[in-house]
């Protein structure tokens, strides 16, 4: 009884106009009455979530949203990939009624500056990006404007606005030609091999700057090849899912001797909210390395899987199998990755777990109902 009653407030609110909505969100009391008993806090907090229509971004939106949080979600909506899957993705997060959406470009200084302005934080989880490896090769500008620029934005909104806790994404990519596994963070990570990766590590090196110069909690997240349902056309298990269900050849690059820490999406989530809710604190030491808040962490399945059994448990989920075309190692990429995830551990008490045939059973539901 109150879930319908619940589902049928909130497709009413997502219909009000804006301008009801914001005045809603902004008395959290106002919402509470309007709400059917039981369904949302008195107190919401706010998330700024970029990336929102993003993979990740939309699996937390989701996730924050379920637990009574409300998000304002921002996105260029860029096309590196189907624009029309990104919106789908927003399409499932619009009923929400703590949710709120706006275009916009976060490289867009004066337009950062204004969200920032008459917005308040509890949080920002920083997620957008130009992601992809082989993509920085031919466009290198996207990752400048968006992974440098655009970082430089986001610091500047939560250092003026003085958030509680910025929560940005990093990637195993930083690890660049390491051969020493597992990858830990207090590894060194001084030779990217693609710019994807020099920009991630810069974030890193930004993001310290503002905690040790403002004392600004920042947390860096390194994820590790996130793979699920809504996942990303450009990412590999998408597109060999794509090809194999289309009866095309995939390419399988250094010849399948590759080795990836495959990360289940839901995973990623249970470690961001975790760590969203422990912001670095500073600590007492003349050490200006360890007096700064600002952490990292590794979000891997800490159980790196060859390529071909990957493939090999694919195959058996969509049920056919693939014509495989064997290709010498690409440009920018890395042959292994390998998360040391004792420091998760340790601090947040939860390590990614999700088997891959556990994962690619549920990536392969939501594909065939999405692609029917
Ligand atoms: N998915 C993975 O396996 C993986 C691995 C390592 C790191 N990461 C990082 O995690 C984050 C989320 O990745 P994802 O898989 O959801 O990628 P995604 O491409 O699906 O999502 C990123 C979103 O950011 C938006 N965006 C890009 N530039 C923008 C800008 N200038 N202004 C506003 N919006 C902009 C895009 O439109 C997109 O919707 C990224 O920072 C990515 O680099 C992802």
């Amino acid at each position: 009884m109150k879930s319908r009653a619940t589902a049928q407030f909130r497709k009413l609110f997502a219909e009000l106009p804006k301008q009801v909505k914001d005045l809603v969100y902004r008395h959290p009391a106002l919402t509470s009455a309007m709400m059917p008993p039981g369904t949302l806090g008195t107190f919401m907090k706010t998330v700024l979530v970029t990336g929102v229509a993003g993979f990740v971004g939309f699996h937390l939106a989701q996730r924050l949203l379920q637990s009574n949080r409300r998000v304002y979600g921002i996105d260029n909506l860029n096309d590196y990939y189907d624009v029309s899957l990104k919106q789908a993705r927003l399409q499932q997060l619009q009923y929400s009624p703590g949710f709120t959406f706006e275009k916009l470009d976060f490289s867009d200084r004066t337009t950062l500056a204004t969200l920032f302005h008459n917005h308040r934080f509890d949080c920002v989880v920083h997620l957008g990006a130009q992601a992809g490896v082989r993509y920085s090769l031919t466009h290198p500008h996207a990752y400048v404007d968006s992974n440098l620029v655009g970082f430089t934005n986001i610091l500047e909104g939560c250092r003026h606005q003085q958030v509680p806790h910025l929560v940005y994404a990093s990637s195993s990519s930083v690890y660049g030609a390491n051969t020493k596994v597992p990858f830990a963070v207090g590894d060194p990570v001084d030779h990217p091999v693609s710019l994807y990766a020099a920009t991630k590590k810069a974030n890193e090196l930004m993001a310290f700057t503002y905690s040790h110069l403002y004392g600004m909690p920042t947390t860096g997240l390194r994820f590790f090849t996130v793979y699920g349902p809504w996942g990303r056309p450009d990412m590999a298990y998408y597109k060999f899912a794509l090809a194999i269900t289309q009866g095309k050849p995939i390419e399988v690059y250094n010849h399948g001797h590759m080795q990836r820490d495959f990360t289940y999406i839901d995973d990623v989530i249970e470690g961001v909210v975790r760590v969203m809710e422990r912001p670095p604190q500073p600590k007492e030491t003349t050490d200006a390395a360890a007096a700064a808040p600002h952490k990292l962490y590794n979000i891997g399945n800490h159980s790196p899987v060859e390529l071909l059994r990957f493939i090999e448990v694919l195959e058996t989920e969509l049920g056919q199998q693939a014509e495989k075309r064997f290709l010498p190692m690409q440009p920018g990429d890395v042959v292994a990755t390998y998360a040391d995830v004792a420091a998760l551990q340790a601090d947040v008490g939860f390590q990614p777990n999700t088997s891959i045939q556990e994962g690619l059973h549920r990536f392969v539901q939501w594909f065939r109902e999405y692609h029917q």
